[in-house]
């Protein structure tokens, strides 16, 4: 799985492919926010523009989901390599420092340091349940089943409202 190395922390935190880098960093107790952001944030909706990260390495490129419309508006006087943390997802192993705009001691060296060291490529695995069982293949067919039932009625109305 990807690995999401907070430079500035000096964690690593493994994440699901595809999961999003606000989410991921607030479930682990990463500071994302200043003191702005702290005080009141947008709840991950791209509109506060508070949950800045600079991405300082990566696995592979596109190691994060492409900049969404809002982080093209939002960052358009900002670096590059900076992201909104709510609208980037996760899909590779990558390297970000939370609060770019907060300078701290060593950056630079602590910087180099976090590159040095190796990253998993990612996703090295993905999450996998254990194998269906007989149970479990009647309990999704009858569950089919009655899906099918319910969408039928549901098209008929649908396809007759579109037609008139
Ligand atoms: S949380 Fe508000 S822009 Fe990301």
């Amino acid at each position: 799985m990807p690995v999401i190395r907070f430079v500035r922390e000096g964690v690593d935190v493994e994440c699901y492919p595809g999961e999003n880098l606000r989410e991921v960093a607030l479930r682990e107790g990463v500071e994302l926010y200043g003191l702005k952001g702290k005080l009141g944030n947008c709840g991950g909706c791209g509109q506060c523009i508070t949950c800045f990260v600079d991405v300082v390495g990566e696995s592979s490129p596109g190691s994060l989901s492409g900049r969404t419309g809002v982080e093209e508006q939002k960052l358009r006087r900002r670096p590059e390599s900076w992201r909104l943390a709510c609208q980037a997802l996760v899909q590779h192993s990558v390297l970000v420092l939370t609060r770019p705009q907060v300078g701290f001691a060593d950056a630079e060296a602590k910087i180099a340091t976090a590159k040095a060291a190796a990253l998993p490529a990612g996703p090295t695995a993905w999450p996998m349940s254990e194998e269906p069982t007989a149970e479990d293949d009647a309990a999704i067919s009858e569950g089919a089943a009655t899906a099918e039932e319910g969408l039928g009625g549901r098209q008929e109305t649908t396809t007759s409202g579109e037609e008139g």
